[in-house]
């Protein structure tokens, strides 16, 4: 599927690459044999609630909003309607544009807290809910609302965004790290500062190492929680990260140091805050850019 990804509001790279997985397999198991094309634009929830009163006439944000640009014969979905996939054929763009959809970051973000799934399940059902509309299907009866979500489960589940598809590897979810980075955060030592702050890092084995910070009466010994977690799974033998959890009272964003340390191993790592009831995540490479690195010594 060609997908035409449009930012307003940030989403990290590893979750496009899932959604772009997503998307690929919606073809396949909806049967569609002519390349089709789409746009996903990501915004906040302020733009979402301009374009649901400008083309729906209702004034209020929603999650996900989908513009069909082929219509399908009632009761038919895009794999029933190859012929007219075909007619709808852009030369110029060499595919059929089915159309729009537009997802609110803001929105995902907190549905995904209240279903406590990931922001990926929740950003990769949205799409595959809209994507399923520009292929023809709907909600408006109950048999159709069955054929719907029957078709979004399946895709969801064999890109392995499932609801239902927590934990089957035996690796921690990233809701089970963000609550180990909550734990840890108890652990620290940070009578001068009043700030704790707890890390959670995820090796590529699927083990997990925690931290927190541990301060000094000579300031400038404080060791932060992600390096404390950094330095404790390196000293027992791991090198390979997936991903941090990081959790605080506030926002906290790992500090420059810290970023450069976790860059020594994981230049791709997948970086996610938790504060009060709040979860946002960043790619490091997103977070450190131009690094420097292992890479440029050799
Ligand atoms: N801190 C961390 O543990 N990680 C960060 O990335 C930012 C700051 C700690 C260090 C210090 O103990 C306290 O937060 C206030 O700076």
């Amino acid at each position: 599927m060609k997908v035409l990804w449009h930012f307003e509001k940030e989403v990290p790279e590893s979750i496009i690459i899932s959604l772009q997985e997503a998307a690929d397999r919606s073809l396949l198991c909806e049967g569609i044999t002519v390349p089709c094309a789409v746009s996903v634009l990501f915004c906040d929830d302020k733009k979402i609630a301009e374009l649901n009163t400008q083309f729906r006439q209702i004034s209020k944000s929603t999650d996900v909003l989908s513009f069909p640009t082929v219509q399908f014969p009632e009761g038919k979905t895009a794999g029933g309607c190859i012929n007219l996939l075909r007619k709808e054929y852009d030369d110029e763009l060499e595919a059929c544009y089915l159309g729009d959809i537009i997802i609110s970051v803001d929105h995902a973000r907190v549905q995904a807290m209240e279903y406590g799934h990931s922001f990926r399940r929740e950003a990769g059902y949205l799409m595959i809910h809209g994507l399923c509309h520009l292929m023809g299907y709907d909600h408006m009866t109950d048999e159709e609302k069955g054929k719907m979500r029957k078709m979004e489960e399946k895709i969801l589940s064999d890109v392995s965004l499932s609801r239902e598809e927590k934990d089957t590897s035996g690796f921690p979810d990233d809701d089970q790290l963000l609550q180990t980075a909550r734990e840890a955060m108890k652990m620290s030592y940070s009578p001068y500062s009043g700030f704790p702050v707890g890390a959670a890092l995820l090796c590529s084995d699927g083990s997990v190492y925690t931290g927190c910070n541990v301060e000094n009466a000579s300031f400038g010994l404080t060791n932060c929680a992600e390096r404390t977690a950094v330095f404790k799974a390196v000293s027992e033998g791991k090198r390979e990260f997936t991903a941090i959890a990081i959790a605080a009272k506030s926002v906290a964003w790992p500090c420059g140091a810290c970023r450069q340390v976790l860059n020594e191993f994981a230049p791709d790592l997948r970086v996610m805050v938790t504060w009060e009831n709040q979860v946002r995540e960043m790619n490091l490479k997103e977070l450190l850019p131009g690094s420097f690195g292992p890479k440029d010594l050799l």
